[in-house]
């Protein structure tokens, strides 16, 4: 039986501090007005029904697919259903969050040594191309935060008006901006939907509880530290098109769901956004960016990420999309790796 102590390592005192664990960074620091315009870049657009696609060009498609996919295709002789390359994707991404990086990085020196002194180049090479996405891992995930990027998240979250909101989470993977949510806005309950049942049982599941989210305290209104426990969480396990639910949600969020559609489908894909919206609510949306450091990173990690098709966009185009497909934009800009939209339904 875990301690206390091990399962709520940090109390309301380590407000302010930040640490690295052995697969992720613990960032409890808040920030001033002046540093927010830093974590989260605004206003950039004043006025959408002014804005066409000629002005802003259409997304980047990633293209270099992962071994797996190339190969199940080949194989298959078929392309991979979209269900099925999820399946693929959060199996592949999730065993990065679980590593111990500095065990494993010790692990590729060693093992380069080894290899090097008994000259053997082309284990060298293959070692190497292992320890670089590792490396990089390190510092994109652990180093960098980009990822998860708490404090970013926060900026973009923050000001909402809702009270104990029901929050439904649209492809929610391990859950985490809408435990990020409820620890701002305590005391309602969130909804996550997947339809990979491995989201629930593996990425959600192996989520750790031990990790600290920054959040308030609904009695007295001060910093509090919440835990993935101490959220009333329900996941269904269902395809989004098959959600039982009216408009009953305050908010709507999805994290990297729209650039996986291409346009002929993006209109489905938003429209989710609205139809279990609550009149008032708010429907929340992120998408990866289109700067160069991303389009890097899914050329080197294309094996463990390029399971399925996927865009990066500038956050003029993610916003265009928003706002072609009936939705007004209260809140738009970008956060460490991705764009961020607040939105309502016309
Ligand atoms: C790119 S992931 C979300 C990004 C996530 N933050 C992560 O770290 O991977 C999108 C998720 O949406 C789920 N998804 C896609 N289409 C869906 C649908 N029609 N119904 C339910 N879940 C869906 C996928 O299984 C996947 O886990």
């Amino acid at each position: 039986m875990p301690t206390e102590a091990e399962v709520r390592p940090f109390t309301e005192s380590d407000i302010g501090k930040t640490a690295l664990s052995e697969s992720f960074k613990i960032d409890l620091r808040t920030y001033t007005e002046e540093e927010k315009g830093e974590l989260f870049a605004t206003n950039l657009v004043r006025d959408w029904s002014m804005l066409t696609w000629k002005d802003v060009g259409k997304p980047y498609e990633v293209k270099t697919y992962a071994k797996v996919r190339k190969d199940w295709e080949k194989e298959n002789q078929k392309s991979m259903p979209v269900h099925t390359s999820w399946q693929y994707f959060n199996k592949s991404f999730h065993e990065w969050f679980v590593k111990d990086v500095p065990e494993e990085m010790n692990a590729f020196n060693e093992e380069l040594k080894k290899n090097f002194a008994a000259f053997r180049p082309a284990v060298v090479k293959e070692v190497l191309g292992k320890s670089m996405k590792l490396r990089l891992w390190n510092y994109i995930h652990r180093i960098e935060d980009g990822i998860w990027d708490p404090r970013g998240k926060r900026a973009l979250f923050e000001g909402l008006h809702v009270s104990k909101p029901r929050i439904l989470f649209l492809g929610a993977a391990e859950g985490y901006e809408a435990m990020q949510l409820a620890a701002m806005y305590p005391g309602g309950e969130i909804v996550m939907v997947d339809y990979d049942v491995f989201c629930r049982d593996g990425r959600f599941a192996e989520f750790p509880e031990h990790y600290p989210f920054l959040g308030e305290n609904p009695v007295t209104g001060a910093p509090k530290v919440w835990y993935k426990n101490d959220f009333n969480i329900t996941y269904l396990v269902e395809d989004i098109r098959n959600l039982p639910f009216g408009k009953e949600f305050d908010i709507v969020i999805s994290v990297g769901m729209i650039e996986h559609f291409p346009d002929e489908q993006k209109p489905e894909s938003i429209d989710w956004h609205r139809k279990f919206l609550k009149d008032g609510g708010y429907a929340i949306l992120t998408t990866p960016r289109a700067q160069l450091k991303s389009k890097l990173y899914y050329q080197i990690m294309a094996d463990v990420m390029n399971h399925t098709y996927r865009e990066l966009m500038t956050i003029q185009q993610m916003g265009m999309y928003i706002y072609e497909n009936g939705f007004d934009i209260l809140r738009h800009g970008f956060i460490k790796v991705h764009n961020g939209i607040i939105a309502r339904p016309r």
